[in-house]
């Protein structure tokens, strides 16, 4: 009974979403989650939690998607515009985009991740008020852009402009801080593999965000996961969006270049 339901809404969903229509095969082969050594979270979760990743009817990610989807075709702000109404079909017109992302961007003289180029669009394109860091609405578009590339490999550019930025987020990784005087480095690069009161601690890899946590019982984006991070390690987070975490999210979507793009992944 519920497997038929399931089915119709799965052929409903299909028929009345087309934008959502995935290019890509999924779910990949177990082969595609490592790469030259480089391991997806995905690699490290038990085999229930990879199944609620691998079937987009049970991914609770994906709500998110459909959120995304929604806020798309939303005209807002003085411009009278929606996202859709520049960029048309998203499955087309955002295919690949958030695999490059972040980026070094020259308006900003810096980095710049896919949450703040939504906002630069909203804000100068549409005339719309900026969404708030880890608001549903932001979290849903950037689920939804990141979708479009699912299963694409991310592409990573740290070279010309963007090596000095890239030189900071490394240190930042390498860098013992807090109370417990650890590194990022100490535990995704040394420890990955080994147990941490409960967790299997992975390379910290962030191919698949924004992410669905199954212990926060909802999304959330990279700079939430650093700040869980940093928080775990007695030190003081940084502000979401901040230089600091702009950059360090530069080096470690390098560190897991190759990685297919995963959103919305679920972790344990
Ligand atoms: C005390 C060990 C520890 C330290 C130090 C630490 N983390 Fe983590 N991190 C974890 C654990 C445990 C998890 C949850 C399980 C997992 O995915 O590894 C996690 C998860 C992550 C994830 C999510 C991985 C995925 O597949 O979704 C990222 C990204 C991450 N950490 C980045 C960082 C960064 C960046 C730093 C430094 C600011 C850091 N971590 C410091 C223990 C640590
Ligand atoms: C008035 C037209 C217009 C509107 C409205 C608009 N955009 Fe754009 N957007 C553009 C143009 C033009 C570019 C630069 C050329 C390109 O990459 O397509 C761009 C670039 C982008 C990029 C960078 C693509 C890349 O390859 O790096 C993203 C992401 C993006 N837009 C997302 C959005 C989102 C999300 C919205 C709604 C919140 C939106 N845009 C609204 C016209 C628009």
């Amino acid at each position: 009974m519920t497997r038929t339901l399931l089915l119709t809404f799965s052929f409903l969903c299909s028929a009345l979403l087309p934008p959502l229509a995935q290019a890509q095969q999924w779910p990949l082969p177990a082969a595609r989650f490592e790469v030259e050594g480089r391991k997806s979270g995905y690699f490290y979760l038990g085999r229930q939690t990879q199944i609620l990743e691998d079937d987009d009817f049970q991914n609770p990610g994906m709500f998110a998607v459909e959120a995304g989807s929604a806020l798309w075709r939303k005209v807002e702000g003085e411009a009278g515009l929606s996202c859709a109404s520049c960029h048309n079909n998203a499955a087309v017109t955002m295919k690949g985009v958030s695999a490059r992302y972040p980026r070094f961007d020259a308006e900003k003289g810096g980095i710049i991740n896919l949450e703040l180029m939504i906002n630069r669009e909203r804000e100068q394109r549409m005339k719309a008020p900026p969404l708030k860091y880890e608001s549903e609405q932001l979290i849903g578009l950037t689920a939804y852009i990141g979708y479009q590339s699912r299963g694409l490999p991310r592409a990573i550019e740290v070279a010309g402009p963007a090596a000095p930025f890239y030189e900071k987020g490394k240190e930042f990784f390498f860098q013992r801080r807090g109370l417990t005087d650890i590194s990022c480095a100490m535990c995704h690069d040394d420890l990955a593999g080994a147990n941490l009161r409960g967790d299997v601690i992975s390379q910290g890899q962030i191919n698949g965000f924004p992410f669905y946590r199954l212990q926060w019982r909802s999304m959330g984006s990279t700079h939430r996961m650093f700040e869980w991070c940093n928080t775990s390690m007695r030190a003081e987070p940084y502000p979401y969006g901040s230089e600091e975490y702009l950059n360090l999210e530069l080096y470690v979507a390098w560190r897991g270049r190759g990685l297919p793009v995963e959103t919305p992944a679920v972790r344990k």
